[in-house]
């Protein structure tokens, strides 16, 4: 049997800063009120001219070395993202061409902040059917690209940034499952209503072009679908949620995530938590968070780690593996 194992990871981050009280001199806000709510205190922001291709390309380059994997033994590239560079190529054919390869398939997933895990998911299956052997799964976001400076409700909560692993065909059970879910129903509750086929608002600032939210709505869902993800995960694996060593969630709320660890009963220290520092990244979130924990020393060879993530759409899913 032919399984998919994370043989490496990398993630970047621009180096610009803002914080909580950068951010209260822009809008009527304030740390208390942004930390206490989701735990955020700080977000890097692109710098002009920065892409996203620029993130995911720092972030691949890193995953690539710590695989020890040459640009030449990549048979797959798929970017996980909801602001690509361009509308098209897409951004996976952009950093194809950053690498210095061609021939390999390449394609963007749009799944919002659940962009990375729909991308894993579509790699696991491509190493399990047997038909390539090597995939660079990124993902990779400038969101604050699309956010409302003078919306305070929806300006604090992001942040830009980008994570990549090299996935591999290997002989050792690596990804166990993943699940995907979708609720297209609820798109006007998280969403950016604008676009090349329903058009841009020529009149509005940034043609229209930011992200609407209603917070408490989408707070409810993600909670309940995440609940009901992990549950799933458990049961197709025949695990009891005493099993896993680390929980990696997507990082958009604290309180989000701390739901989600109650639900397992897992104490926070087990928890990958990195939304203090980089807010939410979207399709970003979950590969930096645990290129993090791989570096920093906390995940180890062989433990079992749990990966989730919530976005607009709805989009939600996980990943079970063992590191
Ligand atoms: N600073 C100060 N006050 C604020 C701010 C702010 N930045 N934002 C909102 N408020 C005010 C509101 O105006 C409101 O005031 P009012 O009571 O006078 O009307 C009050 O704070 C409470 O607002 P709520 O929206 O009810 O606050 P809530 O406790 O729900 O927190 C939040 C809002 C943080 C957005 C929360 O609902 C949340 O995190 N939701 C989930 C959002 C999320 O995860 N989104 C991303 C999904 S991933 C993706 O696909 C992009």
């Amino acid at each position: 049997r032919i399984y998919s194992r994370i043989a490496g990871t990398g993630s970047y981050l621009p180096s610009k800063v803002l914080t909580n009280d950068d951010l209260s001199r822009i809008v009527d806000t304030s740390d208390e009120w942004i930390a206490s709510r989701t735990g955020i205190r700080e977000r890097h922001v692109a710098a002009e001219g920065e892409t996203t291709v620029d993130l995911a390309y720092h972030a691949a380059v890193r995953a690539l070395e710590a695989a020890g994997t040459g640009v030449d033994e990549i048979d797959m590239i798929i970017v996980g993202t909801t602001t690509p560079d361009l509308i098209f190529p897409s951004s996976a054919c952009l950093l194809q061409q950053r690498l210095g390869i061609a021939g390999c398939g390449a394609f963007d997933v749009n799944a919002a902040c659940s962009g990375f895990l729909y991308a894993l998911s579509v790699a696991d299956k491509f190493i399990r059917s047997g038909d390539v052997k090597t995939v660079l799964v990124v993902g990779a976001e400038t969101l604050t690209r699309m956010v409302d400076w003078t919306e305070r409700t929806t300006c604090v909560l992001f942040g830009d940034g980008a994570g990549a692993v090299v996935l591999k065909a290997d002989s050792e059970t690596g990804i166990l499952s993943t699940h995907l879910h979708a609720d297209g129903s609820k798109k006007e509750l998280l969403w950016n209503p604008v676009g090349v086929s329903a058009g841009f608002d020529e009149d509005a600032k940034n043609a229209g072009v930011r992200i609407q939210m209603s917070g408490s709505d989408v707070f409810k869902y993600a909670v309940k679908a995440l609940d009901s993800v992990v549950e799933e995960t458990l049961e197709a694996n025949g695990l009891d949620r005493h099993d896993i060593d680390w929980l990696i969630p997507h990082q958009a709320n604290l309180r989000i995530i701390e739901a989600t660890a109650k639900r397992l009963e897992m104490p926070m220290d087990r928890v990958v938590v990195t939304v203090d520092r980089h807010g939410n990244t979207s399709s970003g979130s979950v590969p930096l968070a645990l290129d993090e924990a791989v570096r920093s020393g906390k995940v180890q060879r062989g433990q079992l780690l749990l990966l989730e993530a919530f976005g607009g759409g709805f989009t939600w899913g996980s990943a079970l593996l063992r590191y």
